[in-house]
């Protein structure tokens, strides 16, 4: 139940071809393919036929006007890697076309339960033959290297022979927007072909990039239902190889081509192509059927620990199914990669990771999958020396400055004012390993990995902020609101500092007492007065407050600046971002998203509720929600403040971002961060859950509209069944050993029962 997606496409244009490529592409973490059509729209249609592949990229020039010291002069980029997705289709010689004949059907589905999509079409050809289409699609969750597509053929009302033309195009180029700087500007061909060949009626390309030097191998291979059929594989000059197959049909028979890519690369493997044909020999094996099981009772497994139930509103629940999908879709399966802000749905930031992965989808994963949050977390210690580079370059003496965004860990933000000096990302990577530890218990990931960072980032925050008196202060930074840069103060990065301090100090103590710091000490040379500092450092970290508003401003010098009026602002001129030049933007009080919110979201348990709310109802007047992170943090702010609407409008809008296209860019790519913070909507949000040293704790409320909703959470081991009815709080132990929750402040033991409570209105 409600998650199966079905559109009709009733006027199909290129806005319509070009959202829908995003909504309905397939990805498995490993791999991901736009929904483009198999037969290709129009030449002047804004289409992104791509396929990519998570952590796979090319190194190319970072353009800067002016060259100062140690600028970053160069990026990584995802890459387009080739293009399988072509099939063409001839009938009694007209190639079948949703721009000729006669379009009697034409919807696209997306099976979140079977993992597959499917373009179900009714064509008769301009002589009147009719067809019916069916084209599923799906990338694996079991080989993470295949993608398929099932082409299925029923001629309606006539005999002839069909000529099927598939392709495998492995020059293809990357897309490009020079006028939009959330993508890049050129296009580019960044692979060149290496071999291209044919091997038995399978074709296989290497390719390899100019400066990465990585090496990208795909295996194309056929099958198909009709053993009568005349089929020609041949390769051009241009390294294109193309399989022919005349298939003979008579009126009412149903012919299906089936098409196996295999996708692999050289960070993986050491010799891609190898281990491609060995892959495309078991799938040829296995067959088809075997993988679309494999992928059902992956995503059964998927269900059962991501449910969430919404009652009596379909629209919600299938938004939110949709969302944590796309979650699932988007995060890597091994530690080569991460999730990128648009996962692997489209180039829109050229598929770099943001602090978007701990703060905003984190959560999910570290709830509903431990073992994939622990993934996660390992990418960024594998980079942990990058970082350590990174801050030297930026004159650290010591420490480590994760890069603002990044594929391999280096610097790729060629903006530093709203790039690199957000160095809250350090702050929101310790956040994202305290709270794993906190969920799980994990002391050996603290061990082994978590400590490390939490070290090198507190002793970053040494490093960069400094003793004024009595308090400790950071200057020149720029928080997660991109309208405001290089502040001092900024109150969400020292507040996230401050936890990272106590933190480091707090979990070197407790290895300590179970002898588990092992060769730590020594490797990192960490010296005892460090310790010492860093908790003085949080102790003394300066907060902002403006004791006469009793607001808390955003950071030192934010209230001394006119407030820009929205009400006053052309719609046409949002997002601000693409109107206005951004020195404009950072001399006014206007937040992209709002930097005291989101440390709410983060530390509400600890803040006075009323400086809350008066701060909430500032900001969010001079809030524009340009980013597509900001609606969710300002929906479960909403919710622990107990406006309860206001929570149910913002998660709204959050729920339905990228089915709805709201932000016009869904183009481009989803936006995943936006997709943890709808989760976080309900969980955080109208469940009230909180996760801190004392444990899990609950406050739900029921939103209006619903008559109950229910989801299950991982707690240390155990999962845990949340139901909410209009009368009664319904928490049951799933499975695991019993465990200790708060319940509207009351201490619950869950057994082997369930404990119930009446709801608090
Ligand atoms: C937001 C950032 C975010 C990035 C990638 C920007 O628009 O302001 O906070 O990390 O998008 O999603």
């Amino acid at each position: 139940m409600n998650k199966v997606i079905t559109k009709k496409i009733k006027s199909f244009d290129n806005a319509r071809s070009s959202l829908d490529e995003t909504i309905f592409h397939n990805a498995n973490g490993y791999i991901g393919v736009r929904g483009t059509i198999e037969e290709g729209v129009p030449a002047e249609w804004d289409t992104m036929r791509g396929m990519y592949i998570n952590g796979f990229y090319e190194v190319i020039p970072m353009k800067q006007a002016e060259n100062l010291c140690n600028f970053v002069d160069k990026k990584e980029t995802m890459l387009n890697v080739c293009d399988t997705q072509t099939i063409k289709l001839n009938v009694n010689g007209h190639d079948f076309s949703l721009f000729s004949g006669k379009t009697l059907l034409n919807e696209r589905t997306l099976d979140m339960e079977a993992g597959i999509t499917k373009r179900n079409i009714r064509w008769q050809s301009p002589k009147g033959d009719k067809v019916g289409l069916e084209i599923k699609r799906m990338t694996s969750f079991e080989e993470l290297s295949l993608f398929t597509i099932e082409y299925s053929v029923t001629a309606e009302n006539f005999d002839c022979e069909l000529v099927l033309r598939s392709l495998h195009l492995p020059e293809v180029y990357n897309y490009s927007d020079p006028n939009d700087p959330r993508l890049a500007a050129d296009s580019e061909k960044f692979l060149h072909c290496i071999t291209a060949d044919i091997k038995d009626s399978v074709s296989y390309t290497v390719t390899e990039t100019n400066v990465s030097k990585l090496k990208c191998a795909t295996l194309v291979a056929h099958t198909i239902s009709a053993k009568n059929s005349r089929i020609c594989v041949s390769k051009t000059d241009d390294n294109t190889i193309i399989y022919d197959a005349v298939v003979p049909i008579k009126k009412g028979q149903t012919i299906t081509l089936t098409k196996y890519t295999i996708i692999t690369d050289s960070l993986r493997h050491k010799d891609p192509l190898e281990v491609g044909f060995k892959k495309i020999e078991a799938v040829l094996k296995n067959g088809i059927d075997h993988y679309y099981e494999a992928q059902k009772a992956y995503l059964s497994g998927f269900w059962s620990k991501a449910m969430m139930e919404i009652e009596n509103d379909n629209e919600m629940s299938l938004a939110v199914n949709f969302n944590m999908y796309q979650l699932l879709q988007s995060a890597a399966k091994d530690s080569y990669g991460n999730i990128a802000a648009k996962g692997l749905s489209g180039e829109g930031y050229e598929g770099h990771y943001f602090w978007d992965t701990e703060m905003f989808m984190m959560p999910f994963f570290v709830l509903t999958n431990p073992e994939l949050a622990k993934q996660l977390l390992k990418y960024r210690y594998q980079t942990l020396d990058k970082a350590r580079e990174n801050a030297q370059f930026l004159g650290h003496k010591k420490g480590a400055l994760f890069p603002w965004r990044t594929i391999t860990g280096v610097e790729c933000s060629g903006y530093y004012p709203s790039g690199t000096c957000q160095y809250h990302i350090d702050g929101d990577i310790a956040y994202a390993i305290i709270n794993y530890y906190l969920v799980t218990g994990d002391l050996d990931f603290i061990r082994d990995f978590g400590e490390e960072i939490l070290l090198e980032t507190a002793r970053l925050w040494l490093d960069v902020g400094f003793f004024d008196g009595d308090r400790f202060v950071i200057n020149m930074v720029t928080g997660p609101d991109e309208y405001t840069c290089m502040v001092n103060n900024n109150y969400y990065t020292n507040m996230v500092a401050k936890y990272n301090l106590e933190w480091a100090v707090k979990l070197f103590s407790i290895l300590e007492e179970k002898g588990m710091t092992g060769k730590l000490k020594k490797k990192i040379k960490l010296h005892d007065a460090e310790l010492t500092e860093m908790s003085q450092a949080a102790e003394k970290m300066y907060l902002p407050f403006d004791e006469k508003s009793g607001i808390i401003p955003q950071d030192d010098s934010f209230f001394d600046k006119p407030v820009w009026d929205l009400s006053k602002t052309p719609k046409g001129n949002f997002p601000l971002l693409l109107h206005y030049h951004p020195l404009h933007l950072y001399r006014y009080q206007v937040c992209k998203q709002a930097d005291t919110v989101m440390a709410f979201l983060l530390f509400s348990q600890v803040m006075d509720k009323e400086i809350m709310r008066r701060t909430y109802e500032y900001y969010e007047k001079i809030t524009t929600h340009d980013s597509s992170l900001s609606k969710c943090a300002f929906s479960v702010v909403a919710a622990n403040l107990g406006m309860r609407e206001k929570a149910y409008s913002y998660f709204g809008n959050s729920a339905k971002l990228d089915l709805m296209n709201l932000h016009h860019n869904t183009k481009d790519g989803i936006h995943t961060a936006n997709m943890g913070g709808c989760y976080m909507s309900v969980v955080y949000g109208f469940a009230g859950l909180s996760i801190t040293e004392k444990g899990l704790s609950l406050a739900p409320f029921l939103p209006d509209k619903w008559e109950g909703y229910s989801f299950k959470i991982c707690f240390m081991g155990s999962v845990l069944l949340v139901e909410i009815d209009s009368e009664n709080v319904k928490i049951s132990l799933i499975s695991g050993d019993p465990v200790e929750i708060t319940l509207y402040d009351k201490k619950v033991k869950l057994m082997d029962k369930t404990a119930t409570k009446s709801l608090l209105r």
